[in-house]
């Protein structure tokens, strides 16, 4: 997986650009640069090797080599500018080839980051195409240099926030083939740029993956003329455009992720972002038209200047991404639980174009270090990131080495040195460690260990003599639901409190980490710091019998779940997360530090019915709330969205993965897998059904081959399959067994079937059999519930919520007791009410 760094004389093409002004302007139009060579023999293998300052398709007589799209990828590029190699032998042809590539500005020249800023690597694109010709007795090469030509063309603009505009009048004809009168194009300029910055690896491209049609096709409401077009998933890609008409006539398509309840675009989500492609017509007939040098974060699509009628045919969403393998899957029998994940699975595409990115949409899209090490663990079960993830860390490490401290982005377009702040810069510690469990490959952690030495070094400097990490800014619970929404830093959870308990829990897997590696100075020097942290820790913020500071949710889970408090206090903190969480009636009170350990703290304290009441809770906010909500993505807080169907105030994104990090829960304890050893060679398979759930499947292909796990509870019987790949093998806890049986189970397949307890022998969806007090835990359920007690029954209702509100009887048996029992009409008015078949 290492860079395939070569040497400096392995390089002998030049950067070429064009001498004309271009490059520094959003309306500059893209660069068209060719030059022609002579072979005089086929050669037995071309290899074309191509990067460029800006983002670039490269062409060999008159073919577009390749499939990939904005190439090359956003990297750190001062350290690192990706080289991609294509064997075109297929396209090289005896005599005169001519080669070449557009130029667009991309991330190197256009604008990026937060605020927006241009020219951030360069003022002029470049174009770099080496093509070795292979021949039995030697290697012939030729490529970009002082005699190639730069002219433009068709791409009038093209910018990643702002769209791209391409009038189909102005294209060249033929300027990629052999021949082509290129007198007029003026001469390129040799551009300097470190040759030693240029590296190949295994990295999948971003590459147009998938291709959908419309779901529905709407008339503006306010402008008629203009057309919405909506794809039914939010996704990162542009829009194919299929039209007719007249020469000279413009199209111009408009992107967003959201309609306004009334049916319009609504663009708040883009911020900065024009997101706006326009075609204009040649008017030769049937003309299909997409843009190659921008991408959008949208669902919907307004058409306007659309000569004729807009038809299924006429756009089709393509989806675009890093062409990475899906590894992971999961399935169960609840309907809004299955498109939670299936969301999660869209908003790391959306996420992954070349670097894990916080949102595909607005004017930002920065490779934010928290995000991915909230995610990483739920982004490397899902797909195999290895390739992606390495290069990113790549990046990290460059940018650490120039700069002294962990950028906050990266690559790093801030205007601010970055001071050490918890779950951001701590992922060169967690993320490796990620990879690691996932994986198995010791490489990535020897990688950057000097990296994560130096950030616990820079963080141990800043502790106090009582050893706690109490100065500077921090993130803190970002996005906290109950934060001001002009700063999100600011919820209810002290920052510090935070800041320590990431620290302590990135310290012992620094400690952990120099294990493997055979440090055990290192191993001594973390664990001691995990140490010191912990009783500092514990003295500042936890009380003796074990209550935690603040009485946060997030407070709690984290002391729990990284392990913080002694054996004592385990058990009266987790008693206090339930009940806050209970007092939050199953609503989302932790933000991007507590959400993806809620889950597993109340798990690990044994309060897994309330991890699932937490997570099938629907009301706002909640994780299954943007699902009720018709979500497709994962959203940036769980109420960006309000039930009205308006945008929050702070216009979120609609598709950020950061939150998506409990879906890593869902895997490991609804599934039941995770890795016993790094690189799942031994497992754990232990699926904790609940929330009345009657099925669960999860299938992962890790680095051994596939595993896959099944549980399915039917009629008071467990069914429950295991599948093991060759080579490995698994402690296997069977889910719901009376008597708590533990396996050790070899590769191949087992199927088990045993009686389980009839609390757990079926789903407990039937409203009817739900305690009143959890009915009473949605307050608009619980409305519809008072309100047709009280429309039967005046005097059971007139008695107030409030008693039966707190009841842990049964519907079914409030009923029951009614003289004279339940009229009939009332059961099938609650049932209508719940939504439940009587
Ligand atoms: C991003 C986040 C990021 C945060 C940190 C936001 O604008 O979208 O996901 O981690 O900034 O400040």
């Amino acid at each position: 997986m290492s860079d395939d760094s070569v040497s400096d004389t392995r390089w002998q093409a030049r950067f070429v650009g064009p001498s004309f002004a271009n490059g520094t302007e959003p309306d500059d139009p893209a660069c068209y640069l060719r030059g022609e060579f002579t072979v005089a023999e086929v050669p037995r293998r071309a290899t074309l090797y191509a990067t460029a300052i800006g983002v670039y398709e490269p062409y060999l007589n008159g073919a577009r080599v390749g499939d990939e799209v904005l190439a090359p990828t956003w990297t750190s590029y001062r350290h690192r500018l990706r080289v991609s190699r294509h064997d075109v032998t297929d396209l090289v042809e005896q005599g005169r080839n001519a080669l070449g590539g557009i130029v667009a500005q991309g991330w190197a020249l256009g604008l990026t980051g937060f605020p927006g800023k241009r020219n951030r690597y360069a003022d002029r694109p470049a174009l770099f195409l080496q093509l070795e010709l292979e021949y039995a007795d030697r290697i012939e090469v030729v490529g970009t240099g002082p005699e190639f030509r730069a002219g433009t063309g068709a791409i009038r603009a093209a910018g990643i926030y702002e769209g791209e505009y391409y009038d189909a009048r102005r294209e060249p004809e033929g300027w990629s083939r052999v021949g082509f009168a290129d007198e007029t194009w003026p001469a390129v300029e040799v551009r300097d740029w470190p040759l030693d910055t240029l590296f190949t690896d295994d990295a999948p491209p971003i590459r147009r993956v998938e291709e959908l049609a419309p779901v529905s096709i709407t008339r503006s409401p306010s402008s008629p003329a203009a057309t919405i077009v909506d794809f039914g998933q939010n996704l990162a890609g542009w829009v194919r455009l299929r039209v007719s008409g007249e020469a000279g006539s413009t199209v111009a398509l408009r992107h967003a992720e959201h309609l306004t309840p009334e049916g319009e675009l609504d663009t708040r989500t883009l911020r900065g972002a024009a997101a706006t492609d326009s075609y204009t017509l040649a008017g030769t007939g049937d003309e299909q038209w997409e843009p190659r040098f921008t991408y959008h974060g949208f669902r919907y699509v307004e058409i306007d200047g659309y000569p004729g009628e807009i038809t299924e045919q006429s756009a089709t969403a393509v989806v675009v991404h890093s062409d990475m393998t899906r590894t992971g899957w999961f399935e169960t029998s609840h309907e809004l639980l299955n498109r939670l994940h299936a969301n999660t699975v869209w908003s790391m595409r959306g996420n992954f174009v070349g670097i894990p990115t916080d949102c595909p949409q607005r004017g930002e899209r920065l490779g934010w270090t928290g995000d991915i090490n909230a995610f990483g663990p739920t982004a490397a079960f899902l797909y195999d990131v290895r390739p992606v993830l390495a290069s990113w860390l790549r990046d990290v490490a460059a940018e650490h080495g120039e700069k002294g401290y962990v950028p906050w982005m990266v690559p790093d377009v801030a205007s601010y040195p970055a001071p050490p702040t918890a779950l951001w810069s701590d992922v060169v510690v967690s993320l490796p460690w990620t990879l690691y469990r996932q994986y198995g490959e010791v490489e990535v952690l020897r990688e950057h260990f000097p990296l994560m030495r130096a950030y616990l070094r820079d963080v141990e400097s800043l502790l106090g003599e009582d050893d706690l990490w109490s100065g500077g800014f921090q993130f803190g619970d970002w996005l906290d639901p109950d934060a001001p929404d002009d700063n999100p830093a600011g919820g209810k959870t002290d920052a510090h409190l935070v800041a320590c308990a990431y620290l302590h829990k990135t310290a012992r897997e620094a400690a952990l980490i120099a294990d493997v590696l055979g440090e055990a100075a290192d191993a001594k020097w973390f664990t001691e710091l995990a140490d010191r942290v912990r009783a500092g820790f514990r003295r500042e913020y936890v009380t003796p019998s074990g209550r935690v500071l603040g009485e946060t949710a997030t407070g709690y889970a984290l002391a729990i779940r990284f392990d913080l408090l002694a054996a004592d206090q385990r058990a009266r903190a987790g008693e206090q997360l339930a009940a806050l969480v209970a007092k939050a009636r199953y609503r989302i009170s932790t933000g991007f530090a507590g959400t993806p350990v809620i889950l597993d703290a109340l798990t690990d304290a044994g309060h897994l019915d309330e991890a699932y009441r937490l997570l099938l809770h629907t009301e706002s906010p909640s994780f299954l709330y943007p699902v009720t909500q018709g979500a497709t993505t994962v959203w940036e807080r769980w109420d960006a969205v309000l039930p009205d169907g308006t945008l929050h105030s702070s216009a979120s994104s609609l598709n950020h993965y950061a939150l998506g990090a409990i879906t890593d829960w869902l895997h490991r304890v609804i599934g039941g897998l995770s890795p016993a050893e790094p690189g799942y060679r031994r497992m754990s398979i232990a699926p904790q059904p609940g929330g009345g759930l009657t099925h669960a499947t999860v299938e992962h292909d890790t680095v051994q081959g596939r595993v896959s796990v099944s549980w399915r509870v039917i009629g008071g019987r467990m069914t429950f399959d295991v599948t093991l790949p060759p080579g490995t093998e698994a402690e296997v806890f069977l889910p719901l067994h009376p008597e708590g049986k533990t396996l050790e189970v070899a590769a191949g397949t087992h199927h088990w079937e045993y009686a389980v307890e009839s609390a757990h022998s079926g789903p407990n969806h039937d409203p009817f059999d739900a305690p009143m007090r959890e009915l009473a835990s949605d307050p608009d359920t619980w409305q519809a519930v008072l309100d047709v007690l009280g429309r039967y029954l005046p005097g059971l209702a007139g008695m107030g919520g409030s008693m039966l509100e707190g009841s842990d009887a049964p519907l079914s048996r409030i009923l029951q007791a009614i003289p004279g029992g339940a009229s009939p009409e009332l059961v099938a008015q609650l049932a209508v009410t719940l939504g439940a078949a009587r």
